[in-house]
């Protein structure tokens, strides 16, 4: 309207009717709609290749929504055995209670998905590459496999983003993301999305967005809509530094097993090379020493942060089995002790491997 550059913040609750019922640009009240989460989502649902996208506070009300629109009770969802744990949680302790049941299987086992898919299945859950392991599942044959037998197929697409992996154009249905992550990228703001491919879902979708009322606050739109304007570059940078910290890691005695796509020796390796642009900047590894071990390392470094989260420009550090994935424990998507995860970010990659070196001791 004005020729700003940058979509304004509309920071207002209402909006003006010209007369009863007559809405300017569809605009009645900014639960529904506000211009500024509008260009989030338009651009969202273009990066997606989707046809529309919505924006939600954070990503696990993203996925809340989505699952109380496409589940109810009685409805069953195949989720993945390595995910994060907060979408395990979700499923097991919110939504279990209110009658959808899940089974949780390794996607890497196409045999394993098939036999997990029941006549009430309404879900395939996709978490690639998966958090905390990196595993990478094969979104296309999974898909086959879901729409055979009448599931949706959900793809959380948070640890690539949507420049390293596009999972609508490999067959799935919806993505989710944690916008929180590489969308918004600077690690200051809390957001999540979903962007769809089918139109049939758009209204269901609006009507659940709108009713449940997870939404993100103009300011929080447009601190993603900012992040996503680098998305590329930054992506770029994550991939070749965490490129090289996983080379380092994988020649040293202190460390017992480094989990990056990257790696030819990965056993999704093959795999993330057809359906990813590039491997992403997320390094997980085992430590030599185990737990104790990890939990020193964690504790020493200087450039990485220790801290939970993802995806932003600065570097961070993280024991899952004590942090990010605490709610699994005792589960049978319980992480491995020795684990330690990075989120490598966009600072100079000798700085990072300078520091993790110091960081693993003697
Ligand atoms: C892969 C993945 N999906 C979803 C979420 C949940 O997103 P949020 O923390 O924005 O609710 C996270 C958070 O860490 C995540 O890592």
């Amino acid at each position: 309207m004005t020729g700003a550059v940058v979509p304004p913040i509309y920071a207002t609750s209402t909006f003006a009717q010209d007369g009863v019922g007559g809405l300017r640009g569809g605009y009645e009240y900014a639960r529904s709609a506000n211009p500024t989460r509008t260009a989030l989502e338009e651009c969202l649902a273009a990066l997606e290749g989707g046809v529309r996208g919505f924006a939600f506070a954070s990503g696990l009300a993203a996925e809340d929504t989505l699952l109380r629109a496409i589940g109810k009770p009685g409805a069953h969802v195949v989720i993945p055995d390595d995910a994060y744990g907060g979408t395990w949680r979700l499923f097991a302790r919110v939504h279990e209670p209110w009658g959808l049941s899940a089974t949780a299987v390794p996607l890497t086992d196409l045999a394993a998905v098939e036999a997990a898919v029941r006549p009430e299945t309404t879900v395939v859950w996709i978490e690639t590459p998966t958090n905390p392991l990196l595993r990478v599942a094969d979104i296309e044959a999974i898909a086959e496999i879901a729409h055979a037998a009448g599931a949706l197929v959900v793809v959380d697409n948070t640890f690539a983003s949507p420049y390293l992996q596009q999972p609508l154009a490999l067959g799935a249905d919806v993505v989710v993301h944690s916008t929180t992550k590489y969308c918004g990228g600077h690690s200051d703001v809390i957001g999540g999305a979903l962007v769809v491919k089918d139109p049939g879902l758009v209204e269901r979708l609006e009507f659940f967005q709108n009713a449940i009322g997870g939404v993100p606050s103009p300011f929080d739109c447009w601190l993603v809509l900012r992040g996503l304007r680098t998305l590329a570059v930054r992506m770029e940078r994550h991939c070749d530094n965490a490129e090289q910290v996983a080379a380092f890691l994988e020649g040293d005695r202190r460390v017992a097993s480094v989990f990056y796509p990257g790696l030819s020796d990965h056993a999704g390796h093959d795999l993330a090379k057809r359906q990813m642009r590039r491997f992403g900047g997320m390094v997980s590894f085992a430590a030599a020493g185990g737990e104790q071990a990890a939990l020193d390392v964690c504790a020493r470094t200087r450039v990485f942060t220790l801290a939970e989260s993802l995806g932003g420009v600065e570097s961070l550090i993280e024991h899952p089995g004590r942090m990010t994935h605490a709610s699994v424990a005792g589960t049978e998507l319980e992480v491995p002790a020795d684990l330690v995860r990075l989120s490598v970010g966009i600072e100079d990659a000798e700085d990072l491997i300078a520091d993790l070196d110091q960081a693993l001791g003697s």
